[in-house]
């Protein structure tokens, strides 16, 4: 059996291969690529005689041609590569380019290649727009209209891999991700990026800068519980999903200031001191289009597992430092 990841250079997908690999049998190969040659990820260096690395660019249609092929098919496929929300919001054709059109001509190379293929594609939070403060969003109480072009890349493809899975094209499940907080690595384009930074710097004795206010709420989800329920997706029986194929993943709801609580809590009041608040307007804007607050019963009913507490969260990510 044979997995293939795309984007799998950057955070999640290195997480992801790694959990893959730990868990599935030794039959099983994973396949991850990314527009510079990935990574073997540090914690699958056991595995890495069941892992490949390619470099493709993806928004060319020849090196997808070469990477998905009749001849190697794979089992499933996990859509991960991506331009992230600021960085499509600054660059408009080049996420038009990475989140629409090379994923659009993958999913049609793996119509053509390996029809039925499983596609799980990672969504995100972004295709709603703001809700009435207050408002709890599930799949079907309010319509889902992006207030930025990467969330409306995202819903362009959920719509593709529900209607590519009503004809039997490929088997796809769209997982919307909250925030996955505390991330590891570096500070990144996302306009989400805050919100692991304000933790994750200061456990490395560096500033970090609050670009919003404290009263600002997030949803988020604890990288251990993204891919636990990345793995999940793989899973769930495909009639679980009924017409469409999009679910919004388990999270939390959590203020700023309850984040910074919990790094004080945890992380002593030195690492509390290095967070400066630094407003950022145009951050701001984005953040406060987002809704913080879910209620994700389609989710659990497909067995997706619910996040950790936020101490609990900083508690997981704190065990690396000691
Ligand atoms: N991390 C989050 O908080 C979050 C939240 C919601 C949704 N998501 C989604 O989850 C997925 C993974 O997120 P992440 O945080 O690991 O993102 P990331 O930015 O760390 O990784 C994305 C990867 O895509 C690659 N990529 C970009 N252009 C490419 C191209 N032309 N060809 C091949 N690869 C290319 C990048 O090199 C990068 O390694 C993304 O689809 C993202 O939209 C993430
Ligand atoms: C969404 O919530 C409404 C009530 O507000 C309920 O009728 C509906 O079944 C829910 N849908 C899902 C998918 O949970």
């Amino acid at each position: 059996m044979s997995i293939l990841i795309t984007g799998a250079g950057g955070y999640v997908g290195q997480e992801l291969a790694a959990g893959l690999l730990a868990l599935t049998p030794a039959s099983t190969t994973v396949t991850i690529t990314d527009v510079n040659e990935p990574a073997i990820p540090a914690s699958a260096s056991q595995h890495a005689d069941r892992l490949k690395c390619v470099k493709a660019d993806l928004t060319s249609t020849k090196e997808v041609d070469e990477l998905i092929r009749a001849d190697s098919p794979f089992e499933t496929v996990y859509i991960l590569h991506g331009i992230m929300s600021s960085g499509s919001e600054a660059d408009f054709e080049l996420g038009m380019r990475v989140n629409l059109d090379a994923t659009r001509y993958i999913l049609d190379r793996l119509r053509v290649t390996m029809s039925g293929v499983k596609v799980v594609f990672t969504s995100s939070l972004a295709v709603y727009g703001p809700a009435p403060s207050g408002f709890i969003i599930n799949e079907t109480n309010f319509p889902p209209v992006p207030s930025s072009s990467y969330g409306s890349q995202k819903l362009i493809i959920e719509t593709l891999v529900t209607d590519y899975s009503r004809r039997g094209f490929i088997d796809g499940r769209s997982v919307r991700l909250p925030t996955v907080t505390v991330r590891a690595g570096a500070p990144t384009q996302a306009a989400s990026s805050f919100a692991s930074d304000i933790i994750r710097e200061p456990f490395h004795g560096r500033k970090a800068v609050l670009p919003v206010g404290k009263d600002t709420e997030l949803w988020i989800c604890s990288p251990g519980t993204i891919i636990k329920n990345l793995i999940h997706a793989r899973t769930v029986p495909r009639e679980a999903f009924g017409e469409s194929r999009s679910v919004n993943l388990p999270g939390l709801k959590v203020s700023v200031h309850q984040m910074l609580q919990a790094l004080q809590e945890i992380g002593g009041q030195e690492r509390r001191a290095l967070v400066e608040e630094k407003y950022d307007a145009a951050t701001d804007k984005i953040v406060q289009s987002w809704t913080p607050q879910f209620s994700t019963d389609r989710a659990f009913q497909m067995g997706f597992h619910a996040d950790v507490s936020m101490l609990e969260n900083i508690k997981q990510f704190a065990s690396s430092f000691v």
